[in-house]
């Protein structure tokens, strides 16, 4: 590729999702400048249904960095969860566990639209519906990235001091790492989650978590009209063989308890499934490339910690960064796969701990499944397991 045009900027920011959009405001509060290039188009980004959990620490951070306003106005705050297995239920008090920390559930589309317009109207630029993202000089002081604007535009190229890799699992950043150089761990679970959205009130005013013995099922929620509900099915599921009948049905004998809930029911007006896994590339730093987020590791959402060690890891970055460039060290960005590392192995310990214990597993023996069993009870029942899920839950401290 010859570049017609060659830019240059400080840090170049591949992927506008959570990692690369907070990493950018966090180098911008820093002095530092960026660019980011993404392949899809603002629209897109800003309508992509994913995540909807934020650990207390990353709603402090937005709010700190002027970004919360929307969020505290519309997100919602959740200071515990219910669990529910043989048609009981039981609630885990999160706030008064952890000394009054709670989570807010706030769509990850929401977070994208502010910290998309917040940056724009900065002055940061974002180069959406880029093509062809290759990189150069990885191991020298100037790395370079070359990129298409557009799907068949001229060749760009943007002289920067780092690369910062946060597109996602299937973008190029993490397998700019040589293979030799990186190990890869990894768990392909025979579950997926069938995720749906209905235009219906809420029915219960916080998250259930269920185990069934035809599945995991989750009550979540976006808006006081809005609610995201899912059930374990087989990954390999095709989604028309599930007509909206079929899903009411499931949620109804998956959710309801002993109790008398009931399910509100409304129009589906999306639905899909998910396959799940869970992903840790070590290391996460390759010369001058730096790899952040789903790019780096991936958790299964039953713990809801995706989008939070999206955040955390470009926490960790923008203040090696900002060292460096303050005062010339280097110990924050040598240090910076192993910092992370620390806090995503925590993170997927407990996102793999939820996945076992709430889903069914036919693979397992019914001595395994009987110890998941045995663990959901231990656990309403003994004060210390239940803080050990919240403080886990709400988000361990970022050091
Ligand atoms: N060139 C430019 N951009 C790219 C490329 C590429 N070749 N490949 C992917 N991207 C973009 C994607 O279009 C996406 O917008 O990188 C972005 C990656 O964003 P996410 O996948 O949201 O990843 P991340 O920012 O690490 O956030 C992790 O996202 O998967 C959810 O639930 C997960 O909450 C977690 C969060
Ligand atoms: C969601 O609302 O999408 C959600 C909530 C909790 C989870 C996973 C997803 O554990």
């Amino acid at each position: 590729m010859h570049p017609t045009k060659s830019t240059r900027t400080q840090v170049a920011i591949i992927g506008a999702g959570p990692a690369g959009l907070f990493l950018s405001h966090l180098l911008h509060r820093q002095g530092i400048e960026s660019v980011i290039l993404e392949s899809r188009s603002r629209e897109e980004i800003e309508g992509t249904i994913r995540a909807g959990v934020l650990e207390q620490w990353v709603v402090d951070l937005m709010n700190g960095m002027g970004l919360g306003d929307r969020m505290m106005r519309e997100g919602h705050f959740h200071s515990g969860i219910t669990l529910r297995f043989d048609r009981q239920s039981h609630h885990i008090d999160m706030a008064e566990l952890t000394g009054g920390k709670r989570v807010t559930v706030y769509a990850q589309h929401e977070v994208i639209r502010d910290l998309v317009s917040a940056r724009l109207e900065d002055g940061g630029t974002i180069l959406f519906g880029v093509s062809d993202v290759q990189f150069a000089d990885l191991d020298g002081k100037a790395p370079r990235v070359q990129f298409r604007r557009g799907p068949d535009g001229p060749v760009d190229e943007l002289r920067c001091d780092f690369i910062a890799g946060c597109d996602g699992f299937h973008g190029p950043s993490r397998q700019a790492i040589p293979a030799a150089a990186r190990t890869e761990y990894q768990i392909v679970y025979p579950f997926g989650w069938l995720g749906i959205l209905t235009e219906a009130p809420p029915s219960h005013p916080e998250l259930i978590y269920a185990n069934h013995e035809r599945g995991f099922a989750l009550l979540s929620t976006r808006s006081p009209e809005v609610q995201r509900l899912y059930i374990q099915v087989d990954p390999k599921d095709d989604i028309a063989n599930w007509s909206d009948d079929r899903i009411w049905s499931e949620l109804h004998r998956r959710l309801e308890d002993e109790s008398g809930w009931t399910l509100k029911e409304g129009p589906i007006f999306q639905k899909g499934i998910i396959a799940m896994r869970s992903f840790v590339c070590d290391p996460m730093q390759h010369g001058r490339l730096f790899i952040a987020g789903d790019a780096a590791h991936i958790v299964p959402p039953t713990g809801a910690k995706g989008l939070n060690l999206a955040v955390a890891d470009v926490l960790v970055l923008s203040r090696a960064m900002a060292a460096y460039y303050k005062s010339g060290t280097t110990e924050g960005l040598e240090g910076y796969s192993a910092t992370c590392l620390r806090r995503i192995w925590k993170a997927e310990r407990f996102s793999w701990y939820m996945t076992t214990m709430l889903h069914r597993n036919e693979k397992e023996s019914p001595f395994e499944q009987r110890v998941h069993l045995a663990e959901l009870d231990y656990l309403v029942h003994s004060r210390a397991a239940m803080t050990a899920l919240a403080e886990n839950y709400v988000g361990l401290p970022m050091e």
